[in-house]
C-alpha cells in the first residue's frame, strides 16, 4: 500500500498497478550539459510510446556530464555516474529502463551502469545539432573550432570573426554534429541493438526523433514482456561489429576505452588486441569531420549508420541481436543516398579509417591512434621529444618562442592519464606551437597518457599504457630523445638503451602528484584502472543483477 499511494500523489489511477510493466526513463537531462538539455522533450516521447504498449514510465533525473562545462574533465565522473545509474535501477521498483543520454560520457555512464544490474535495456540518444554555419560554409563543432583556435593563434582570425562563428557553430539542440564521441557512441549503441534504428543519426531537432523516442518506449514494454535483459541483446558479437562500423565512420578514440569498459562489466572478454584486428581491413567510409568534409546531418540525409552497414556487408555479423530482432532484419531496404557522403566499399576515402594500436617500450601495454586523421607523412616516422609534463606545464610554455622545436619533433604530453591528472583529460592533441603555426605547420607528431576529443584530429598517439603515474616508461622519457612511430608496424620505439631507461627510473623516482585531490578524487585514483582496460573502477567490474534484499 505504500508504494502505491505515495505513487499516486501523481494523479496515477489504481489500475495502472495491476501488474503492468513499469518502465523506468533514466534521464541525463541538465541545463548544464547542453547537449542534453532537450532530453526532457524527449523523454515526454517515450512516455507516449510505453503508455500505448500498455506499460507505465517513471522518469527519473541522474547525474549528468556537459563534456564542454565540467572541470577538471567529464571523464573524472563517468564512473561515478555509471555508480548513480546502476544503484538507482536497483534500488527501484522498475522492470525495464529506457536511457535519455548524449554527451560524451553520459552513454557509456548510462549503460556501464545498465549493464551492471542487466534489465530490460534500451537506448535513445539525444540526437546531433544541425550543421554548423559561418561565412556561408559547414563548421562542425569541435573539429572547426580547434582550427579556428588555432587561425586567431597564428593571428589569421579576429576576435569579431571568432565570435560571429561562435554563434554559428551551436544552432540547435543537440550534441556535437561531427563524428565526435557523442555521434560514435550514439552510433555504437544502434550497431549494438540497444536503440532503433536511424538513432545514431538522426538531428535532435528532427521530428523523426521523437519518432523514434515513442516507439522505444514501444519495445521496452515488449522487452520487459518477453524477459529479455541487456546481456541477451549485447554479446561478443555486438562489440566486433560496433568495433567495425566505428573504423568506417572514423570514429572517436574514445569509443575504444568506452567499449572496454561496458565490456568489462558485462563480463565479455575484450582486449587491445582484438580491437586492433577488427580495426585492420575497415576504410574509412563516412566523409564526416574530422576524419572527412561532411556533417552529421548530411551523414543522415545519405542512409546513416544503417547505410555504413550495408556498405560493410560480409565485415558485419547480421545475426547479432536488436532490441527488436537481428541486426539484418533492420537493413531491408536501406539504400546509401549519397555515395560522396558514404562512400561505398569499393571507394574509400582511405583504406583504414579505425584506430591502430600501437606497443613497444613506450607503452608495453599499448597505446593508440586515429587512422582516420593521421598524415600520411608521419605514419612513420623519427624525431626528438619535446617533454611536457602536465597540463599546466603544458600551457605554460607550449607558445615560449625559445621551445627547442621544430615540425618533426614529437610532442610529448605525460602526467594526463587516469590516475595522473585524474580523470584522463582530452589534452591529448597538443596544440601546434605557435612558432610553428606562423610557419604553417598544421599537423606534428604528438603522444601522450590522455585522451583527445573525438571531434580532434592530427597525428596524434593516445591512451598510452601504463601512464607515467602508475610508472609507465612514458615518464621516463627527456627531451631530445629520439621516438620512432611505425604505424603499418605497430610499432612505437623508445630509442634509447635499456640500460639507460634503468639508470633513469633509479636515479631520478618521480611522483606524479594528481592536480584534483580529496573526497571522490581520492576514490577514483585509488580504484581506476588503466586506459588498456577501460579505465572503469576495479570495484565495479562485472554484472551484478537487479536482486535487492526486501527492505522491510
Ligand atoms: Fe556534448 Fe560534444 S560537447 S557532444
Amino acid at each position: 500500500m505504500i508504494h502505491r499511494a505515495w505513487l499516486r500523489n501523481q494523479g496515477l489511477p489504481g489500475d495502472v498497478f495491476d501488474g503492468r510493466p513499469v518502465i523506468g526513463i533514466c534521464n541525463s537531462w541538465s541545463e548544464l550539459t547542453p547537449c542534453n538539455a532537450h532530453l526532457r522533450d524527449l523523454a515526454q516521447h517515450v512516455k507516449y510510446g510505453v503508455l500505448e504498449a500498455g506499460g507505465v514510465p517513471f522518469e527519473f533525473p541522474v547525474m549528468s556530464l556537459g563534456e564542454t562545462v565540467m572541470r577538471p574533465t567529464t571523464m573524472l565522473y563517468r564512473n561515478l555516474a555509471s555508480m548513480e545509474v546502476e544503484e538507482s535501477l536497483r534500488a527501484s521498483p522498475v522492470d525495464g529502463v529506457v536511457l535519455l543520454c548524449g554527451c560524451d560520457k553520459t552513454t557509456p555512464a548510462m549503460v556501464m551502469g545498465a549493464a551492471s544490474v542487466d534489465l530490460p535495456t534500451a537506448v535513445v540518444s539525444g540526437g546531433p545539432m544541425l550543421n554548423g554555419k559561418f561565412q556561408g560554409r559547414n563548421i562542425g563543432s569541435g573539429t572547426s573550432l580547434w582550427t579556428m583556435a588555432d587561425d586567431v593563434r597564428a593571428g589569421r582570425m579576429g576576435l569579431d570573426e571568432m565570435l560571429s562563428a561562435e554563434a554559428g557553430i551551436s544552432r540547435s539542440a543537440g550534441t556535437c554534429m561531427t563524428m565526435g564521441t557523442a555521434s560514435s557512441m550514439a552510433a555504437a549503441m544502434e550497431v549494438m541493438g540497444l536503440a532503433l534504428p536511424d538513432n545514431g543519426a538522426i538531428p535532435a531537432v528532427d521530428s523523426r526523433r521523437q519518432m523514434l523516442a515513442r516507439e522505444t518506449g514501444r519495445a521496452i514494454v515488449g522487452l520487459v514482456e518477453a524477459e529479455r535483459p541487456l546481456s541477451s541483446i549485447v554479446t561478443r558479437a555486438s562489440f566486433e561489429n560496433a568495433l567495425r562500423v566505428n573504423a568506417a565512420l572514423g570514429g572517436s578514440t574514445n569509443v575504444v576505452i568506452h567499449l572496454l569498459a561496458i565490456a568489462g562489466r558485462l563480463e565479455i572478454s575484450l582486449t587491445l588486441d582484438d580491437i586492433d584486428r577488427l580495426n585492420r581491413d575497415i576504410p574509412l567510409l563516412a566523409n564526416i569531420m574530422p576524419g572527412g568534409a561532411y556533417l552529421m546531418e548530411d551523414f543522415y540525409y545519405a542512409g546513416g549508420v544503417a547505410a555504413i552497414l550495408r556498405e560493410l556487408g560480409r565485415h558485419i555479423d547480421g545475426n547479432a541481436a536488436t532490441i527488436t530482432g537481428t541486426l539484418a532484419d533492420t537493413l531491408s531496404g536501406v539504400r546509401n543516398w549519397n555515395d560522396d557522403v558514404i562512400r561505398p566499399l569499393a571507394k574509400p576515402l582511405k583504406p583504414e579509417g579505425g584506430v591502430a594500436v600501437l606497443r613497444g617500450n613506450i607503452a608495453p601495454d599499448g597505446a593508440v591512434i586515429k587512422l582516420a586523421t593521421i598524415d600520411p607523412a608521419l605514419q612513420r616516422h623519427r624525431g626528438p621529444a619535446v617533454v611536457f609534463d602536465g597540463v599546466a606545464d603544458l600551457k605554460a610554455r607550449i607558445d615560449d618562442p625559445a621551445l627547442p622545436v621544430t615540425a618533426d619533433s614529437v610532442l610529448i604530453l605525460r602526467g594526463a592519464g587516469p590516475r595522473g591528472y585524474p580523470g584522463m583529460p582530452e589534452a591529448g592533441s597538443l596544440p601546434i606551437p605557435r612558432k610553428l603555426l606562423e610557419q604553417g605547420v598544421t599537423d606534428m607528431l604528438r603522444l601522450s597518457d590522455a585522451r583527445m576529443s573525438g571531434t580532434s584530429g592530427g597525428s596524434v598517439i593516445l591512451h598510452a599504457a601504463p601512464e607515467a603515474a602508475a610508472g609507465g616508461p612514458i615518464g621516463l622519457i627527456e627531451d631530445g630523445d629520439i621516438i620512432e612511430l611505425d604505424v603499418s608496424a605497430r610499432r612505437l620505439l623508445l630509442d634509447v638503451p635499456d640500460a639507460e631507461l634503468e639508470r633513469r627510473k633509479r636515479a631520478a623516482p618521480r611522483s606524479w602528484a594528481p592536480v584534483y585531490t580529496g573526497g571522490y578524487a581520492d576514490l577514483y585514483t585509488a580504484h581506476v584502472e588503466q586506459a588498456d582496460k577501460g579505465a572503469d573502477f576495479d570495484f565495479l567490474k562485472g554484472r551484478r543483477g537487479a536482486q535487492v534484499p526486501p527492505a522491510h
